[in-house]
């Protein structure tokens, strides 16, 4: 039975509204993160003179609490099931954020930013789990990065609301405004249904059925259902996390978690402002620089999720990670020949430099290491394979993160940009080497393909359909 376009028309707004629910977890990673760096400006009004520390603390908390919320998130996530987890993760949120504004005391609001984090930790990781569960193959690679989409956005308004309450000092407010988002994540999420491959796997497979009869035609559903059940009996027999036939999957999900972070997308994103700020632009320069830049990562992603279903996730990721090696080297050689004040032309060049890398990393590892491992772990593991790949990057964010003010006094712009590009073509090589192409493979093929070690033949069907 060939489903009718009024059918399709209503699965897919079925799909997206499901979505973009979910994604509103994106939205407060961003927003949360994104938002410390005004708001660290206005601390001092109410808990007097912050030292270096006390602000690396209200920042890099918050990634603390991420790394362990992410862990956690993962058992929750498959053992009660997808849609409680999100359920309290947006309880968490809104207890974080409200904590946050009503700080009686500086330790409090520090106790409050690792709490904001372990929501942050847990959506990161359960929102492309779910919206990967839900979409179907065709699409998945847009609507799971739906979630980056959201990340980037929740960064830009954190960085528009700061402008904004900058004059009124209001950092309450900018921490508090976050529970509205979260409220709605909340709500929304009562309305969603569990993700039908978790109930198929926990053998309730009517359910399964019947949540999937509101995102797929009939004719779909039979397929899915059994490809789902395969897998789950085959691995019945075999993988544990200590399998030898997933520990490269593990490897390749860490990696791309560690080299996600390492090549520095967060000193741009936390610091860019103090970085052009202390290069010698002035501050309102240097804050619409980063708003612009915020613009950007907004932009490039939209690109990205248009591109994803169609050329693949591998070009995408390759030419991206290029992109990101160039901007860095732009911005490295205009600090090393514009000395430590940048004017004219080389603010000009590091500004475009840092535009290059921010697109560059928007159209390639920003979203694609999120949507890979919502991808590449077997359906039975998912969720600690998620979160340990989750962790990871959360982890490398905290040390990149809280060594890189020091590591800019010891080498300078000059050697920490050109660092970043190295890395980044490190990363890239490995890339090349071991990232499989998953376009248009069900979980189901992806997970087949993955325990034969069969990248080469992944990359070969994905090829032949388009
Ligand atoms: C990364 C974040 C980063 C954001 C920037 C995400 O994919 O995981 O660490 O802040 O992209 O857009």
């Amino acid at each position: 039975m060939v489903p009718t376009s009024a059918e399709s028309a209503t699965h897919r707004r079925a799909l997206i509204l499901a979505s973009a629910i979910t994604a509103l977890g994106g939205l407060l990673f961003g927003y949360d993160t994104g938002v410390v760096s005004g708001a660290l400006l206005f601390l001092q009004n109410s808990f007097g003179k912050m030292s270096a520390f006390d602000k690396e603390m209200v920042t890099s908390l918050l990634l603390v609490g991420a790394a362990v919320g992410a862990l956690i998130a993962g058992r929750a996530a498959d053992r009660v099931g997808r849609r409680p987890t999100i359920l309290v993760t947006a309880l968490v949120f809104i207890a974080g954020v409200l904590g946050a504004a009503f700080s009686p005391a500086f330790w409090f609001l520090i106790v409050m930013r690792f709490v904001i984090g372990l929501a942050v930790g847990s959506a990161s990781m359960t929102v492309p789990l779910f919206i990967g569960e839900l979409a179907p193959p065709q699409l998945r690679g847009a609507f799971v990065s739906f979630n980056q989409l959201a990340i980037t956005i929740g960064i830009l308004v954190s960085y528009l609301v700061d402008y904004g309450l900058g004059s009124s000092q209001n950092w309450r407010l900018m921490f508090g405004l976050a529970a509205i988002p979260a409220g709605l994540l909340f709500v929304g999420t009562l309305f969603q249904p569990e993700s039908p491959h978790w109930l198929i796997n926990r053998g309730r497979e009517d359910d399964g059925r019947k949540v999937l009869a509101r995102f797929r035609a009939d004719d779909e559903i039979d397929e899915e259902v059994e490809d789902v059940k395969r897998v789950s009996r085959q691995e019945n027999k075999a993988p544990r996390l200590v399998d030898p036939a997933l520990r490269s999957v593990l490897v390749l999900g860490i990696s791309l978690a560690i080299l996600q972070q390492v090549t520095g997308i967060n000193t741009v994103i936390y610091y860019a402002p103090t970085l052009l700020h202390g290069a010698g632009l002035g501050s309102s320069a240097a804050l619409l620089a980063n708003v612009v830049n915020g613009a950007v990562n907004v932009a490039m992603t939209i690109v990205a999720i248009r591109l994803l279903d169609r050329v693949g996730r591998r070009p995408l990721l390759l030419s991206g990670t290029a992109g990101m090696a160039l901007g860095m080297v732009v911005v490295a050689v205009t600090f090393a020949a514009g000395g430590t004040t940048l004017r004219g032309d080389y603010a000009i060049a590091a500004i475009v430099g840092l535009l290059i890398y921010t697109g560059s990393f928007a159209i390639g590892l920003g979203p694609v290491f999120w949507l890979l491992i919502a991808e590449i772990y077997p359906q039975q593991i998912r969720g600690p394979a998620m979160s340990i790949a989750t962790l990871a990057n959360w982890a490398a964010n905290f040390v990149v993160t809280i060594s890189f003010l020091t590591l800019l006094d010891a080498i300078g712009g000059r050697g920490v940009f050109f660092l970043f590009a190295f890395l980044s073509l490190v990363g890239l090589a490995y890339m090349f080497k071991r990232v499989p192409e998953t376009k248009d493979l069900s979980l189901s093929e992806i997970q087949v393909q993955i325990e034969h070690g069969d990248s080469e033949a992944m990359r070969a069907v994905a090829t032949n359909r388009s």
